[in-house]
């Protein structure tokens, strides 16, 4: 098939290497030049894991245009531009206006036009009228950031919203020719909706687990263990139960918001998740805050700079909004690290804080370590490395060893756990 993805963003490039994986010819397509010149240069524009080489395996039927008009002929035209937050939590829709209107002069009656982009529900009705010809699906995307790929080839369900069914053969052809029982062909709403309920899900569960965390940490109770023992229950499952600073990224804070607004306010446990989640970044700052004016520490290092790990992208990240927060107390000595986040964080954080070249020179002399990215560097970390003039580790990501630590002498926070005096 002849593809077409409009957007060259963290979900369309890649997809477009998947397609290509199916056999099928891909245009990207973006009006960001610089973008589209490196796409051809044989690099990812962004952070994420696979995509390179699959560029290279598929070389022969990629291809990356800034012109719209490049998708006339194309048997599915796929639209993966973005839907930001605008001031007030509605996903902005101009980018898929703009999109849409420029498709009218291109497209045919038999052109399968797929919304990929998360988009309020009513907007592949809304689609149908603008363009007025075409056929006009929603095909949500459930990829993880940094983990796009492999999400995309193991996916568990492939969700197309559809008037007409005579587009099913074409979807199942696009994924690959086999209907091997993950095609759910709902209505367009359905299908729309299903995307911001699955974010929304995922977030309330993850909501949850960090009021669980705080109860942990009350009772004397330790969160892994809890989880471990609530996950073993296949209702439960064990996915998506890691406590820490909050949710963050590009997807569930802007798609909860989105669907508070076109519910209008009436889904209230996601409302409490959305407030109670910000809410909750600004209170580890200001106890981080707290803990240093107590201990006369002036020193702090920070691990993670991502809204999670294997990924670039800070956008809504948790480890920011804490910083932020923790830099608006002068008398703090910031240096921060990141094994992917460093320039993308540098254009936010600016001179407020030192960068180091890596984590074992971030945490050089520093009398506080806050780990606020989930990274496996961090995890696997060197103690011989280690030269803290304090010995003192906040972990928000439950990703140090505590009995480790203790044992060479470290006080300890663990999120869900509490502290942890060290053998001195
Ligand atoms: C999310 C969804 O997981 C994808 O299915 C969806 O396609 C995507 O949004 C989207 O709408 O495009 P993503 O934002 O890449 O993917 O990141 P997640 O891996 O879901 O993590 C979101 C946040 O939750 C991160 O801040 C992460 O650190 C946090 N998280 C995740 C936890 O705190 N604990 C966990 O156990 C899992």
């Amino acid at each position: 098939m002849k593809v077409s993805i409009i957007g060259a963003g963290y979900v369309g490039i890649p997809s477009g290497v998947c397609y290509a994986q199916f056999g099928h010819d891909v245009t990207i397509i973006d009006k960001d030049t610089a973008k589209i010149e490196v796409l051809r240069s044989g690099k990812c524009p962004l952070y994420e894991d696979g995509v390179e080489s699959m560029m290279l395996s598929y070389r022969d039927r990629l291809h990356y245009e800034t012109d719209l008009t490049t998708s006339s002929g194309a048997d599915i035209i796929i639209i993966a531009v973005g839907t930001p937050s605008d001031g007030d939590g509605k996903a902005n829709m101009s980018y898929v206006e703009s999109v849409l209107t420029e498709l009218k002069t291109i497209i045919n009656d038999r052109t399968i036009v797929a919304i990929k982009s998360t988009v309020p529900v009513g907007t592949n009705k809304w689609a149908r009228e603008i363009l007025g010809k075409g056929r006009v699906i929603s095909l949500p995307e459930f990829l993880r950031e940094g983990t796009a790929v492999s999400d995309f080839i193991n996916q568990d369900r492939i969700v197309c919203g559809r008037i007409d069914p005579s587009v099913d053969e074409d979807i199942i052809k696009l994924y690959g020719g086999k209907d091997d029982g993950r095609f759910l062909f709902v209505s367009p709403e359905s299908s729309e909706l299903i995307k911001y309920a699955s974010n929304a899900f995922l977030a309330v569960r993850l909501h949850y687990v960090n009021e669980l965390a705080d109860a942990c940490e009350m009772l004397g109770a330790d969160i892994d263990e809890v989880t471990a023992g609530m996950g073993r229950d296949r209702r439960i499952g064990l996915h998506f139960l890691n406590a820490g600073p909050g949710y963050g990224g590009s997807c569930f804070p802007k798609d909860t918001r989105a669907l508070l607004d076109f519910t209008y306010g009436n889904m209230e446990l996601v409302s409490v998740a959305c407030h109670n989640n910000v809410h909750r970044q600004l209170k580890i700052g200001e106890r981080i805050k707290a803990y240093c004016h107590e201990n006369d520490i002036h020193k702090i290092a920070v691990w993670g700079l991502a809204f999670k790990n294997n990924t670039d992208d800070i956008r809504e990240s948790p480890a920011l909004n804490i910083i932020d927060c923790v830099m608006k107390d002068q008398d703090l000595d910031i240096t921060v690290y990141d094994p992917a986040a460093m320039d993308n964080s540098k254009s936010v954080l600016g001179e407020r804080c030192k960068y180091a070249k890596d984590m074992y020179e971030c945490a050089d002399g520093a009398e506080l370590l806050l780990v606020l990215t989930e990274w496996t560097d961090f995890r696997d970390l060197d103690w011989g490395r280690m030269n803290m003039s304090k010995k003192t580790i906040m972990d928000y990501r439950g990703v140090i060893d505590r009995t480790v630590a203790c044992g060479l002498g470290y006080d300890i926070y663990t999120v869900g756990v509490g502290f942890a005096k060290g053998e001195k």
